[in-house]
């Protein structure tokens, strides 16, 4: 019999169904939102906002920020003044010194600060150590050049009353507006206004003040103040509690905030890093809009969620706002916690006036904590321009090793040293490519960093030159947090030597991490990098071999039992900073001390360090790649990491990537064989996994995954040559080495939001990665006229607009854009490192004018003698009219140029594939060859050339095998 009710039977036989559900579909997993602030909760906040709102609601806002005329002057390309804030419910006023400095480069920086502070003038509460100033060090940290002020910066004789204006910038264009009273700031290009400071009156300098005690019942306090206005609301002003811990803010409020408004454009970008569109979204609620302000405090967001304007891990305040043919942007330089509120308005426009087009304005609002106002402004006019100007300032991108923009295998954790070895034979069993094996914290002994477990990996030596058989690495990881126990000589150093950070009281501060108790390490003192730097050295960490490179982990500092899982603000770092002034460049910090770890291991051994970083900020692009930390097996997740790994590109770090297969979760197969593809897109390109996942190496789904993501993997191999010159170029102009559609067609409008697809270096390959389930094609966005192919079968697509591309899982949608000339290694290898002397293959993709041009950067991918020469640098160029292919040297010669140029010169052009090939070349057969110093009338040698013409929609191509080239050398093919 059967007992259960017909409603339970019915149920009963969908459970089998449910069960199915539940193992087909990893659920995404959503954030704890309960320990991480919303705007409202975070008292200066809450405080702009609220300043915001009575601003704007308010028929007759006036600032209360003057710049006192008498003040200012303008000496060496710096102009200062004094800006008076009047409070007016005393009438007192608070001096906020100014300047504003026009640098060489053009851009321009706006700084202003407190008086009283500046001069000490000010009684903390609590009895706190901290320091008096507001936090002014920022710049120590993030800037590295581009300060050199334009001296031809001057006073325009046409100066309107009650304002001041200076032209600066290339043949002076640029100007600033400076009106006194309420002070703003109006910069203008080619005399338009661009970019606006308190045009909306929300500038806030919450300046210092003591602590009202509530006077004795019956007597009421500050009687000079006008009764007429209201008193302000104290309620976030003190001591602020979140989460169980109390923050004692010893210095009270001391936020900044400013409006900062991008006059006619429509689109802004950057800020990382969110789980968002790189087209930032409006913050203040409506349809499709976000309801909390873009937040940046690096955080240790456990689960983060999707299409958020949440905090991550990491922070830089760099914005760029674009419309057609336009691009400008600013960085907010400030390292405490950061908030940005969007909004965009379009004026309406009279519907008579026909033709007229309404422009959309961006206004945002930025609002820090503590610290300086310090804004620098950068008038473009291009992508490219906007984020090499900020590139100089804050430095380029590290060029790396070539290893390091190979494939990284990772998981948490790969067990034993016999383990590792193990991985690395079934890579090879599988002829699978990879570089680098990682290590998680399980290989150490109990978590104390500088020691391997000496029960699993007893033998560190033998594993690394297992792997250094194959030119492979070994990246271990090394956390900030340092075990507090007893026998542990790191621990004790780090006590003894004082060169941890301390508690508000100034005593050692104590948290948790994977080793429990723990200190952390602090970076901002210069006698803690010298020590950190002797931890690595070989006799130091025993077992590191000179290809074990580092991973620097859970720098936000992530604190399992601190507030928002982090440190409280009022700890203090060296020169008794409070970790609230500093919190957001902390990451940096530590990761540039590893960075200079790695650069004195040993005596005379100097290569280029490799360490990756999950905390970071503006700057850190010059120490080593970042990741976007714990995402999720979802294919939501995989979207979602081609718009953060596009923008941090355009945000000047773009060595950056995604734990390819989701952090969290089992992917199933397909997710991760389209994972692998996608990933072959991303500049840092590394699987991942949490210990308790499935192991997932390539090898392990079997047939056709496994072939599948070993195509992915030889793609990304194979286009090494093209990924080392994109980050080449990175590394001298800032620019980002996959790109989104606005930064290579910036006067296409309807490309300005998209992005989930991107452009290789300056190589026209155009990748889509194919980011759900079941897809059989994609539609690709074409944002120009121009003829583009497809990578592997070279159909055509041509015209502007969307193209649907066929997409099979074993197919990548990859297009090349007509126009360019690729350099590509096609040998299959175990590892990049056994490429190096490989021949090069040369894809001339023919544009619609027939024409194209490439560029190809070799080093020997391990020293820094390219600094001295020791490098190739070549651009190739075919021209229709002359049907001439050129190799010309562009390179910089060196004291090292000779030497390495000899170690290369057996290096062979091996292959010449024309795609697009005229169809007259069908009855050619062979092109005519001559190298450099050879006389033109000489006897020059023929190369057979093979045509194929183009069936079915694809393009016709030809081939040169073996053309007798070297690519050192400058030479012709006369294909006429
Ligand atoms: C953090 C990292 C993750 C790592 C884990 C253990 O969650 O983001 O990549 O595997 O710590 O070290």
């Amino acid at each position: 019999m059967n007992s259960l009710s017909p409603f339970t039977r019915g149920w009963a036989s969908f459970v089998p169904f449910i069960v199915l559900l539940f193992y087909c579909f990893t659920p995404v997993l959503t954030v704890k939102h309960e320990n991480f602030k919303t705007c409202d909760q975070s008292g200066f906040c809450k405080r702009n906002r609220a300043y915001a709102d009575t601003a704007e609601a308010s028929s007759n806002w006036d600032s209360p920020y003057n710049l006192d005329p008498a003040t200012i002057s303008l000496s060496n390309g710096q102009l200062t003044g004094t800006v008076v804030k009047t409070i007016s419910r005393t009438g007192d006023s608070v001096r906020l010194p100014l300047t504003v400095t026009f640098l060489e480069s053009g851009t321009a920086r706006v700084t202003i600060d407190e008086e009283k502070r500046q001069k000490g003038d000010i009684v903390l509460r609590h009895g706190s150590k901290a320091r008096k100033e507001r936090y002014n060090e920022a710049e120590r940290w993030t800037i590295t050049g581009g300060l050199t002020p334009n001296k031809g910066a001057a006073l325009s004789s046409d100066i309107q009353h009650g304002a001041t204006k200076v032209h600066f910038g290339p043949e002076g264009k640029f100007e600033a507006i400076i009106t006194h009273a309420p002070f703003s700031l109006d910069f203008r290009r080619d005399g338009t206004s661009h970019i606006l400071f308190n045009s909306r009156g929300l500038m806030n300098v919450e300046h210092w003040r003591t602590k009202q005690e509530a006077p004795p019942e019956g007597e009421s306090s500050a009687a000079e103040a006008d009764p007429a206005v209201p008193p302000e609301d104290e309620s976030t002003w003190w001591d602020e509690s979140f989460g169980g811990n109390t923050d004692s803010k010893p210095r009270g409020p001391e936020s900044v905030g400013l409006d900062i408004t991008f006059s006619g454009y429509e689109h802004v970008y950057g800020i990382p890093e969110h789980a968002s569109s790189m087209s930032l979204k409006q913050t203040r609620g409506g349809d499709g809009n976000y309801k909390e302000p873009y937040r940046m405090y690096n955080s240790d967001v456990f689960e983060y969620e999707l299409d958020s304007p949440m905090t991550l891990y990491g922070a830089i305040p760099f914005m760029q706002a674009h419309r057609k043919d336009s691009t400008v942007g600013v960085f907010w330089l400030n390292a405490a916690e950061t908030w940005v509120d969007i909004v965009k308005s379009r004026p309406a426009v009279n519907p008579l006036a026909l033709g007229v087009k309404s422009t959309t304005t961006t206004q945002t609002h930025w609002f820090s904590e503590s610290g300086l106002l310090d804004v620098f402004v950068f008038l473009g006019p291009s992508p490219q321009k906007v984020v090499q100007a900020y590139s100089e300032l804050t430095g380029y991108s590290q060029l790396p090793q070539s290893f390091a923009i190979g494939y990284h295998q990772c998981r948490w954790n790969y067990v034993s040293d016999e383990d590792v070895m193990d991985v690395a034979r079934k890579f090879d069993k599988h002829n699978i490519p990879f570089d680098v094996l990682w290590l998680d914290i399980e290989y150490t002994h109990e978590k104390k960093y500088f020691t391997f477990d000496p029960m699993t990996f007893p033998n560190p030596q033998k594993m690394t030159s297992h792997l250094d058989k194959h030119d492979r690495k070994l990246v271990a990881i090394i956390d900030p947090h340092i075990k507090n126990v007893d026998s542990y000589p790191v621990v004790d150093d780090l006590k003894k030597k004082q060169l941890a950070v301390n508690n508000k009281d100034g005593n050692i501060y104590e948290g948790w991490c994977w080793p429990g108790s723990s200190h952390w390490v602090d970076c901002f003192n210069p006698a803690a990098i010298s020590w950190w730097k002797g931890l690595f050295k070989y006799d130091k960490f025993v077992g590191s071999s000179p290809n074990t490179f580092i991973w620097n982990d859970m720098n936000e500092p992530s604190v399992f039992n601190g507030p928002e899982t982090t440190m409280p603000k009022d700890n203090l770092h060296h020169g008794n900073w409070e970790h609230r002034d500093v919190h957001n460049i902390n990451g940096l910090t530590f990761h540039n001390a590893t960075y200079e770890a790695l650069l004195e291991r040993k005596k005379g051994e100097v290569r280029r360090p490799f360490v990756l970083t999950r905390a970071f900020s503006a700057g850190s692009q010059r120490v080593g790649p970042m990741w976007t930390g714990d995402n999720q097996a979802h294919w939501g997740h995989l979207a979602a990491s081609i718009p953060m790994t596009l923008n941090n590109g355009i945000s000047g770090y773009p060595f950056a990537g995604a734990d390819v297969g989701g952090f969290f979760g089992n992917p199933s197969k397909e997710l991760l064989t389209r994972w692998y593809q996608a990933g072959a897109f991303y500049p840092f390109f590394r699987a991942h996994a949490h210990i308790d996942t499935r192991r997932r190496e390539p090898y392990v789904a079997g047939s056709p995954y496994t072939e599948i993501m070993a195509q992915a993997l030889r793609l990304r191999y194979s286009l090494l040559p093209a990924w080392y010159t994109a980050f080449r170029e990175a590394s001298v102009a800032g620019t980002p080495i996959v790109r989104p559609n606005f930064f290579v067609h910036p006067s296409d409008e309807n490309g300005f939001a998209i992005d989930d697809q991107l452009y290789l270096g300056s190589t026209g390959l155009l990748a889509k990665p194919v980011v759900t389930e079941g897809a059989e094609s994609v539609d690709i966005y074409l944002g120009d006229d121009e003829t583009y192919y497809d990578y592997f079968d070279y159909a055509i697509y041509s015209g502007k607009g969307y193209k649907t591309v066929p997409a099979p899982l074993e197919k990548i949608p990859l297009l090349m854009q007509g126009g360019h000339i690729i350099p590509r290694r096609d040998r299959p290898r175990r590892s990049s490192g056994l490429m190096k002397f490989d021949p090069i293959t040369l894809v001339v993709v023919l544009g619609k004018s027939g024409d194209a041009e490439g560029s190809l950067y070799l080093d020997d991918g391990e020293t820094f003698d390219y600094q001295q020469g020791a490098h190739i640098h070549r651009t190739f160029r075919y021209e229709a009219s002359t049907g001439l292919l050129t190799s010309e040297d562009i390179s910089d010669r060196g004291s090292k140029t000779a030497s390495y140029l000899k170690s290369m010169s057996h290096v062979r052009v091996e292959r010449i594939v024309v795609v697009g090939a005229p169809s007259d070349w069908k009855n050619k057969e062979s092109v005519i060859i001559s190298e450099e110093g050879e006389k033109e009338s000489g006897s020059r040698q023929r190369s057979e050339l093979q045509f194929h013409s183009g069936q079915g929609g694809k393009a016709a191509w030809a081939v040169v095998k073996d053309p007798g080239l070297y690519i050192t050398k400058g030479w012709k093919v006369d294909f006429s």
